[in-house]
């Protein structure tokens, strides 16, 4: 069995860092070089090859089968290939990196009744680009075009002349996230939605949508982890069927059934087996999942690479209120936030940011948390700093005391209906 995936996803292309351990010389596959170091976190990906542009471009090949193992996101592909057959729809897919934004976009250009309605189909991928400019070459170099001055108009051209089109920009945080070239990858999206018979869809980290497009309405939930049986389906279709379900179980707990962790853990496991990989994830976190050498392959790399956006780094306090959250497996309530005074400044934009950026999320109770993969990393590269902790520890040591001082009396079912209710 392969580890962790013999081929690019993308690009079909075989993988280096998809060779199991024991195939590197001295058993151990080379380690990331900047592991743990978001700043210096390189923002293009080893090249596959370059195009005319010079730009490192992944190959589309439409011919490429989607993945086999899809699971449990079965609503937001129909929702997805409903929209696209009903109109030329402009569909932001959104979420935490690592969650399968371009699995689902891939298995969308898939779809039957999407394929049969757009005949043309672009799969761009934009990690390579940082201007709008380099987005423009890309997508200039699948139509055929040669460079040239003001490619962005040619590609517009050559769009608007062709019949009806679905062009797929993925991970376009790449250019979305710098301030300097949000703008401009603003208006190119909003250029390619002046074409009428284009149906765009984008996959992006975080939750926001860029503006000046019409996005379609309903618009299509960020997309959240697996479900714990969809989790558990995948891992087993990459595992085999013979593991204890009590071992996979556990072992999906370490996932959060984040798909790119549980594709990397299972990997793992059908190489190494259950019992060494839950004692290997005891001393080793999240490293046990990163010994290849891309995001795809390397949870770490993932990880840091959220850590490096800019809207996470540009808000003072709001790496600080993220590696308070990482000791929190049950997060933070509002009135836990405000009230216990944490010495975080801004600390509603921080947890806004936070959002945004997929680094933590509201659950159904409405408090903040972070994915299980988020909180190990942070722990082991970027503890919390005990002056963070130290407010919000005095906080719950005084609501211990109070909850003592009226324990038994009446007046405790007031004070822990109070509390809940914020
Ligand atoms: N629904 C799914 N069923 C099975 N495997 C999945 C599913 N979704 C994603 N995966 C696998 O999980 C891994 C990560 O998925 P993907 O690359 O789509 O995530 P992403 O959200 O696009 O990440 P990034 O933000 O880094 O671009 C891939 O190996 C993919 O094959
Ligand atoms: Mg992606």
């Amino acid at each position: 069995m392969p580890f962790p995936s013999p081929l690019h996803p993308d690009t079909g292309i075989p993988n280096s860092s998809a060779l199991p351990r024991r195939l590197y010389p001295g058993g151990k596959a080379p380690m990331p070089a900047l592991r743990g170091i978001p700043a210096s976190i390189p923002r293009r990906p080893r090249s596959v090859r370059l195009n005319n542009f010079g730009l490192c471009i992944f190959d589309t090949n439409l011919e490429q089968v989607p993945s086999k193992i899809f699971h449990g996101r079965d609503l937001e592909l129909t929702q997805i290939a409903q929209m696209l057959i009903q109109q030329c729809a402009k569909i932001a897919i959104l979420g935490p990196g690592g969650i399968g934004k371009t699995n689902l976009a891939r298995a969308a250009l898939h779809h039957p009744g999407v394929a049969a309605k757009y005949t043309d189909r672009l799969f761009v991928s934009c990690e390579s680009a940082t201007t709008s400019i380099e987005i423009a070459a890309v997508i200039g170099a699948q139509l055929g075009l040669k460079p040239g001055k003001n490619l962005t108009k040619s590609v517009l051209h050559s769009l608007a002349k062709k019949s009806i089109c679905l062009l797929i920009l993925d991970n376009l945080e790449t250019t979305w996230e710098p301030l300097d070239s949000r703008s401009g990858t603003e208006d190119l999206l909003s250029s390619l939605t002046d074409i009428p018979h284009l149906a765009l869809m984008v996959t992006m980290r975080g939750v926001e949508h860029p503006a000046k497009v019409r996005w379609t309405r309903p618009f299509l939930p960020p997309l959240a982890p697996l479900s714990l049986e969809a989790a558990q389906k995948m891992f087993r279709d990459i595992a085999e069927d013979y593991h204890d379900p009590e071992d996979i179980d556990q072992l999906l707990k370490f996932t959060d059934n984040m798909p790119l962790a549980v594709d990397l853990m299972a990997h793992l496991v059908a190489f190494e087996g259950c019992s060494l990989v839950l004692a290997r994830l005891q001393s080793e976190k999240t490293s046990v999942l990163s010994e290849g050498a891309d995001k795809r392959s390397n949870l770490d790399t993932s990880i840091a690479l959220s850590l490096s956006s800019p809207r996470l780094t540009v808000q003072t306090g709001a790496m600080d209120l993220l590696q308070l959250l990482s000791i929190l497996p049950d997060g933070l309530s509002d009135v836990e936030l405000i009230q216990s005074n944490l010495v975080i400044p801004q600390i509603r934009a921080c947890k806004s940011v936070l959002i945004g950026t997929s680094l933590a999320y509201l659950d159904n109770k409405k408090r903040l948390k972070s994915l299980v993969p988020i909180r190990e990393y942070l722990q082991c590269f970027h503890p919390v700093a005990p002056a963070i902790v130290l407010p919000l520890q005095t906080y719950f040591q005084s609501l211990l005391g109070t909850y003592k001082k009226y324990q038994g009396s009446n007046q405790v079912t007031n004070i822990s209906f109070d509390s809940t209710k914020h």
